[in-house]
């Protein structure tokens, strides 16, 4: 079956991502605000917008990594004209992000990329979970999303330009044990995406939505503190990805266009799987969809009977453990 689909399937990509590279658009010169700018992802991508010539301003909450993070990024400048910049926020708090998204309008330049990466994880099962991780899960990753977009996309419409990126996360399309609280908040933001594509495509604003694998960076480091073994075991086959290689993809789809941001085969085959009422990027792509959904499901059962087994796996361990005590 991989052969007479997948394969064939898989070189008429690579030949039409070759082409879609070419209307790649142009951040030299333009302003890109980058929330949670200050580590992981987010610095990543500062870094990457800065030497693409971009004037770069991150956001955050404490001073010092945002300082370090700046020198960094400032490092990274391909001439002298770049306005490297930061700002110390809640995304949190809304009255503060319109503020500081205004006064960087007036002090730096007009926004023309908003890239969403603050947020963070905490796992652990549904009933294991205090009150205050739970708002401060939603508070973060959804309205720390929501706020700075709400503040900003009246100025895209108004100028008819703009780049929004939200970073959502693979447990945005799937749920998985141990992340029922984040997972279900990265679900609001593709349907947060979707509908923001809707409001602001006639206004010629592209929205894409990053679904990044497990990244090695300091919020991945502390969400393993809380990860349950299940959790561990059902993620470890899709290895650990480097912040550059998911900042790269991230910048690449948001300005070539595309409304999914993903890396690798696996989170291929899960967005295919999951393309439900997205908007269409292309005939192509719908063509692609269209003809290898069916045998996707099979593939798609394949893991969700391997995911069941191993959760059973652990429930019979501990039952076991438990009895012996
Ligand atoms: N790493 C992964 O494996 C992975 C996988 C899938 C999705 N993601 C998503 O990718 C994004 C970046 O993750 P990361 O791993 O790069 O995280 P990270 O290294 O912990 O960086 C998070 C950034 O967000 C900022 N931040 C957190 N809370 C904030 C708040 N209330 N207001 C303003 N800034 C805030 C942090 O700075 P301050 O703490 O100083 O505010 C920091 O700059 C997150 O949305 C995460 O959910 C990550």
């Amino acid at each position: 079956m991989f052969l007479f689909v997948l394969l064939p399937v898989m070189i008429v990509t690579g030949i039409y991502k070759l082409i879609v590279k070419n209307n790649r658009k142009s951040i030299e010169g333009k302003h890109v605000v980058v929330t949670g700018g200050s580590s992981g992802i987010g610095k990543a991508v500062a870094v990457m917008a800065a030497k693409e010539g971009a004037n770069v301003t991150i956001l955050a909450r404490n001073l010092e990594k945002l300082t370090e993070a700046e020198e960094e990024i400032k490092k990274a400048c391909i001439n002298n004209d770049q306005i490297i910049s930061k700002v110390s926020v809640d995304v949190s708090n809304y009255e503060a992000v319109e503020n500081n998204l205004c006064e960087i309008e007036e002090t730096v330049a007009p926004i023309y990329m908003l890239i969403n990466c603050a947020g963070m994880a905490i796992c652990g099962v549904v009933e294991e979970y205090t009150i205050a991780d739970i708002k401060k899960i939603i508070d973060v990753n959804y309205l720390g999303t929501l706020y700075p977009i709400k503040a900003i996309i009246p100025k895209f419409k108004e100028r008819k330009e703009g780049i929004v990126v939200l970073t959502a996360s693979q447990v945005a399309l799937m749920g998985m044990y141990g992340y029922s609280v984040y997972s279900s908040v990265k679900f609001a933001l593709r349907g947060l995406a979707e509908s923001l594509y809707q409001e602001v495509k006639p206004y010629g604003i592209g929205v894409t939505l990053s679904l990044p694998p497990d990244t090695d960076t300091p919020g991945f480091e502390n969400e393993n503190k809380s990860k349950p073994l299940e959790t561990k075991l059902l993620s470890e086959n899709g290895g650990l990805h480097q912040p550059e290689t998911v900042a790269k993809k991230l910048l690449d789809d948001a300005l070539t266009g595309k409304f999914f941001s993903y890396i690798g085969f696996e989170s291929f085959i899960l967005t295919t799987l999951c393309v439900g009422m997205s908007p269409i990027m292309s005939v192509f792509d719908t063509i692609l969809q269209i003809i290898i959904l069916g045998p996707l499901r099979a593939i798609g059962c394949f893991y969700i009977n391997k995911f069941d087994k191993i959760i059973l796996d652990c429930y019979k361990e501990k039952s076991l453990t438990k009895k012996s005590q």
